[in-house]
This record gives structure tokens, sequence and C-alpha cells, in this order.
């Protein structure tokens, strides 16, 4: 069946934090705003999620959700098909999504006061999630080569004090859509290894990959890593259900998984029926969806790209992975004050503001493409207008 990701959806009234954030964070409304923020795409799920609910709806009984068992299995399922990445169903803990997954992993191998490494730019709820636990999130910049990062391994070493216990990494990269290298992620491993730092490595837009571009599975790439890492998974991303808050947590330690399972327990959470429903369904039956969502973005990123691209000192990043794309304004001549009212009060344009990214992301932004393309020629026809 040929998805139509052009359909109109009137999601004006949908409570929608896309929608909702646009007057709490930028002081616009829909009516003169096109948002391009929050990392949700506008398109309906795949058919078989809706349909999935549906059932459960029309059963009308929704009580505390029971095994994960079956669950279990489609993640598994997943993680071979798309990934070819074998998995054990023991290593798998259900989370309500990954940035709780995470919350729950920093209380349980760090203390306050611990530090905790980042990337920067890097995506801004980390930044969030670390403070909020009393951590010290510290930040390694990425370096620029060419239209994308790398890891500065050198800058890493210097930095080091010996409070770190955690290391972020976002794979693939948001904002910048990186898939990053085997070597890097090899190089990463080895580091930690050394240094006894935990890797939490979220892996949540690894699905996301432009049709002629492959993830690099941490796992994989980096063969022992499993001894000192977490991975974090999620259908939620992908499949555009991210209001069903479900993840999976990937240990293979089987120390680290107790340690982690305990502090689960602490917090008292059992499974979401709906969050595990939708992604079971979207786990088993949503490949085909995901093959034509890519193809359908694809479209989108080489429009918004190539038209940015011919903007006067305005960088864009190559864009491997994930829908978000990473500009860079900072050839400008103007402030970031100047930036951010060009962007929001002139074009009437909301992407994400650099700043919630890192130190030196200021005068960037990261625009949401998974739009229809109607939306996405309006925005480029908006901003040419405003920076050309
Ligand atoms: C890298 C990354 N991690 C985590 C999340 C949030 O995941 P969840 O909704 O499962 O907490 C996002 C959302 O955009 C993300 O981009």
């Amino acid at each position: 069946m040929i998805v139509n990701f052009d359909k109109y959806i009137d999601n004006r009234h949908a409570n929608l934090s896309k929608f909702e954030g646009l007057k709490s964070l930028y002081g616009a409304s829909q009516d003169n705003c096109i948002s391009m923020w929050v990392a949700d795409m506008d398109f309906n799920p795949p058919q078989a999620v809706i349909t999935a609910l549906q059932k459960e709806v029309s059963h009308g009984v929704f009580g505390y959700y029971g095994t994960n068992k079956s669950f279990l299995n489609s993640v598994k399922m997943w993680m071979k098909s798309r990934h070819d990445w074998d998995i054990s169903e023991e290593w798998c803990s259900v989370v309500h999504g990954v940035n709780t997954g995470i919350g729950m992993g920093l209380r349980a191998f760090s203390e306050p006061g611990d530090e905790i490494l980042l990337f920067s730019p890097i995506y801004y709820s980390f930044f969030n999630t670390i403070k909020n636990n009393g951590r010290v999130p510290k930040e390694i910049p990425l370096k620029k080569v060419k239209d994308q990062y790398e890891v500065d391994f050198n800058e890493l070493e210097k930095r080091l004090s010996g409070k770190e216990k955690i290391i972020i990494f976002c794979s693939p990269h948001n904002p910048g859509g990186k898939i990053w290298s085997k070597e890097t992620l090899v190089t990463l491993a080895e580091f930690s290894k050394e240094n006894n730092i935990l890797i939490f490595m979220d892996e949540i837009h690894h699905d996301l990959t432009y049709p002629d571009k492959a993830h690099t599975t941490f796992l994989k790439a980096a063969p022992g890593a499993e001894e000192i890492s977490l991975i974090f998974t999620a259908a939620t991303k992908t499949f555009n259900i991210a209001g069903c808050h479900t993840g999976t947590t990937i240990i293979p330690n089987p120390k680290l998984r107790s340690k982690y399972d305990q502090e689960h327990a602490a917090i008292g959470k059992t499974p979401n029926r709906f969050g595990m429903i939708m992604t079971e369904a979207a786990y088993r039956k949503g490949a085909e969806w995901l093959h034509q969502l890519m193809h359908y973005l694809e479209n989108n990123k080489n429009i918004f790209t190539t038209s940015l691209r011919s903007l006067n000192n305005v960088k864009v990043f190559d864009l491997e992975s994930t829908y978000l794309v990473w500009v860079d304004f900072s050839n400008l001549k103007i402030t970031q004050a100047e930036m951010e009212n060009m962007l929001i009060k002139e074009a009437g344009v909301a992407p994400s503001l650099g700043t919630g990214f890192g130190k030196n992301s200021g005068k960037f932004a990261r625009f949401n493409i998974a739009c229809r393309t109607e939306i996405l020629d309006l925005a480029i026809g908006r901003l040419t207008k405003t920076f050309l």
C-alpha cells in the first residue's frame, strides 16, 4: 500500500506540544508561525498501529499490562531485521521513554555532583535530565569537519578531571544528523574502558537513516563495549508515536542490568499498556511504512538543504539520519537575538533555537522537516525572503 504523506491532517486541536509550544516558547501562534521545532512528525503512524489501538479500545478493558514476552520478542525481531543485531530478550528493560530511561541510569550509576560528559551540540533534554538529578553536565565541543561534526578525542583527554562517571552519546547524532563511523565508536569504547566511564548510548534515531545510508550499531561496531554500556532505544521517533512514551533500555552486562532494574523497581513504574501495544504493532508491521517514509523525507531533505544552501553565508549540515536539519547562521553579521527575531517574527518559522544545544550553538537552529512538502515549501519561501 502506498502511504500518502501529503495527506492534510488538521492538528490544530490535538493538544500537541509542537503547536502548544509555539505560544509558550516563541510567543507565536499557528496563525503566524510554522512550527519546526520539537521532533514529532506531522504524519499518521503506520495503519497497523492505529488498528491495534482501535482493537484495544473496542475491547474496552484497560487493566495493568500482563507479560512483556510478546513485546520483547518484537523488539528482538526488529533489532535483527532492521539492524542485523542479535540481542537477548533478557537484556531488555521496558521504560517510559528514553529520557526516563536515561534519568534512571544517571541515578543508578552516578552520585550528585558527578560529571556527565556530553559532546555538544547535543539534544537539549540531556542537560535538563543531568541537572535535574543534581549531576553536572560537562561539554566537550564537537569539531566541525566540512559540513559535519567529528569527536575531538584530544580535547576530551585534555579536559578530563577524574570526576566523570558517564558519557551520554547520541548516535545517530541529534542535532547534526551524523551517522558515526565504526572508528569513532571503537575509539569511544576504548576511551571509556581505559577511564572507567560508562557509556549511555542513545540510539533512538537509529531507524531514521536515508535510503543510501546505514546506522552503525554501537555494540556491533565495538565488540566488548557491552561490558560498559547501556543502549537506549524506542520506536517512538521512527513511527511518530512519541506520546505513547515507551522505550527499551538494552543492557547486556548482568551486573549493570541488575543495578538498573533496582532503580526501576525503586521508581515503581510498570508498563504502559498503550505504549506497549503501539510499539509492538509498529515493530511487527511498520517496516514498509518506514521504507516509504524515508523516501518521502529524502525529497524534503534535498529541497530544504539545497534551498538554504543557496542563501548567503547560511551553512547547512549534511543530513545522513533523522529529520532534523542543523543550520549555522553564525557567518551572518547579526546578533543571536537578531537571528531569533528574523526566524520567528520576520519569517514566521519556529525551529529549535541553537542555544539549548550547548555553549557554542547560539547562532544555530534545528529545523524539523517531517511535514508535508507543501508546508516545507512555504517555510522555505519565508526563510528565503528573510535571509536572502
Ligand atoms: C536523541 C534523543 N533522545 C531522546 C529523545 C526523547 O525520547 P523519549 O520521548 O523517549 O523520552 C529524543 C527526542 O527527540 C531525542 O532526540
